[in-house]
Parts: structure tokens; C-alpha cells; sequence
């Protein structure tokens, strides 16, 4: 049925947007639908919390699954709203498998064995479905940006990829679906995620890159509230640990910390 909407929208030569979520829908994604709005005559936002992404069965049993609330925020805004169930999806289950070397090898790829193929597929199978011009997808989750880039390159898709800058509250935490879990007195400590990274920036003039990861993970160490799973300084195009900051056309500080039981990322651009 959308591939029937989206053909006669293809065939008037219309541009479509795709914006694929896991649901939950807040200000981040809002700011990916606005923006795909403004610059596509059909929106589509995908809502699909996707099983083969998670490699832990509690967090994809306790992902929040709000289907009226996330239809309300963003009904103004997509033209379509693509839910499909697991068996739509996955009538069989997927054996695809995509090798995007050296960028999945580090972090959320190297803490999350087959993370990234997972959503490598589903972001895939959408585009398949969708056909879009071009499909957004936020900073905040740096590295799989940088995993769909090359997807679109290896498949050779005729898609433009925009990046969508994170989106925060008003005291710097990076807005997440997962902020939703953090107690009272958790969501007051969350903000010295942003507040480490923004010192950790200005330290960046005067500490090369090994010796600001060291510095961040004191940073960390002396917060109880906090424990610190990685903080990395690496090249913002190959995602590769650097030892300086001049071989670099851009460098970001990538890193995810838990707080209260909840895993949260974040990461700033340095260079
Ligand atoms: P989800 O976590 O729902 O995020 C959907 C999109 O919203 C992603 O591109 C993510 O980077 C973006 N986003 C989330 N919070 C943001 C924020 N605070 N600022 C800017 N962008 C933000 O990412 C996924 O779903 C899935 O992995 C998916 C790509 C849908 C594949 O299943």
C-alpha cells in the first residue's frame, strides 16, 4: 500500500523523504521530520523498533513502544507513517550480511556485535520500500551516519544522505528515548555528559588526543553517578583513533557513559 502511495509520487517525479525511527518520537526526531518537510514534496516516517539491532533482549523488551503519542507529535509533519510488524519486515528471518570494515570495528560497533548489520539491514530494507530521495538521520548517532554513508555508497543507491545536528535540552543533554528511564535525581546529573565534552574541547588546544581520552575518563572516574564504557578521540571521516589532530580534516570526541542503569551516548565535534 505506501509502495503504491510512494509509486504514483515516483512517477510525478515528487522528492521523497524518508526519516526512519525506532519510535518514541521526541524533539530530536521532529527536527529530522521538519527538515525532511521542508525539503521534500512527500514525507515518510518509518516507526519500526527493529529486533536485530539490539543485542540485548531487556533493553528491546523495555524499548518504549508509544504508537498514538508518536502519531500525534508528527502528523502535522509526514504525509506518511510507515509501521510495519516484525513479520512484515522479516517474513523470514534476514541472513544479510554487510561488511563495513574498519568503521564498525570501533566503538558502538565493537561494544554491540552485530549492531550495525542489523540496522544496516532495516535502514536498507527501507530504502528498498521507500525509494527516497533522500533520507535523514541525526549526529547524535555519529557512527551510524557514518555506517549508512557507506551502505549507500556499496549499494550503489541514488540517495542523498542528510545529516541532522543534535538536538539537546535546554541544559545540554542530548534528547534520547532512553532519557525517559533516567530517575529524578538521574536526569539532574545527566547534563555533565555535554558539560565534560564542551571542557573536553576547550583541554583539546593544549592535550593531543590519547592524553584527552585519559583526561575525560578522570573526568568520569571522579563522578560516582557515572560509569564511562568509552570516550574516543578519532578521525571524523574513517572513525579511526588518531595520535594528532593535523592529519585530520575533522576530529570528533565520540563516548557513551551509563547513568541510573540507562546507556547514553553523545559526541562533540572538536575540529
Ligand atoms: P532512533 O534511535 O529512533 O533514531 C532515529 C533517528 O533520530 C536517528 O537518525 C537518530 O540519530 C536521530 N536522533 C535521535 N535523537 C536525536 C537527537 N537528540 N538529535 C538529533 N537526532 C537524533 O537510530 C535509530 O532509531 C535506528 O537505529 C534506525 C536508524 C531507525 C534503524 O533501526
Amino acid at each position: 500500500m505506501l509502495q503504491d502511495a510512494l509509486q504514483s509520487a515516483h512517477q510525478t517525479h515528487k522528492t521523497v523523504g524518508l526519516v526512519p525511527t525506532m519510535g518514541a518520537l521526541h524533539n530530536g526526531h521532529l527536527t529530522l521530520i521538519k527538515q525532511a518537510r521542508a525539503e521534500n514534496d512527500i514525507v515518510v516516517c518509518s516507526i519500526f523498533v527493529n529486533p536485530i539491532q539490539f543485542n540485548n533482549q531487556e533493553d528491546l523488551e523495555k524499548y518504549p513502544r508509544l504508537p498514538e503519542e508518536d502519531i500525534e507529535l508528527i502528523k502535522d509533519y509526514c504525509d506518511y507513517c510507515f509501521m510495519p510488524s516484525v513479520e512484515e519486515m522479516y517474513p523470514v528471518p534476514p541472513t544479510e550480511k554487510y561488511n563495513f570494515g574498519a568503521l564498525e570495528a570501533v566503538m558502538e560497533g565493537a561494544m554491540r556485535p552485530g549492531h550495525f548489520n542489523g540496522v544496516g539491514i532495516v535502514v536498507n530494507r527501507l530504502f528498498q520500500l521507500t525509494q527516497p530521495t533522500k533520507a535523514y538521520f541525526g549526529k547524535k548517532d555519529f557512527q551510524q551516519l557514518a555506517i549508512i554513508k557507506q551502505l549507500v555508497k556499496d549499494e550503489h543507491l541514488n540517495i542523498e544522505i542528510r545529516p541532522v545536528e543534535i538536538v539537546r535540552e535546554k541544559d545540554g543533554l542530548a534528547i534520547s528515548s532512553r532519557n525517559k528511564r533516567l530517575s529524578e535525581t538521574a536526569r539532574q546529573e545527566a547534563p555533565f555528559i555535554y558539560q565534560t565534552l564542551l571542557k573536553a574541547k576547550a583541554e583539546s588546544t593544549h592535550l593531543l588526543p590519547k592524553q584527552l581520552e585519559k583526561w575525560i575518563a578522570e573526568q568520569f572516574a571522579a563522578n560516582k553517578a557515572f560509569e564511562l564504557e568509552y570516550a574516543q578521540v578519532v578521525d571524523a571521516d574513517t572513525l579511526q583513533p588518531i595520535d594528532d589532530y593535523q592529519h585530520s580534516q575533522s576530529v570528533i570526541i565520540c563516548l557513551t557513559a551509563w547513568l541510573d542503569n540507562v546507556r547514553l551516548i553523545d559526541n562533540i565535534i572538536i575540529k
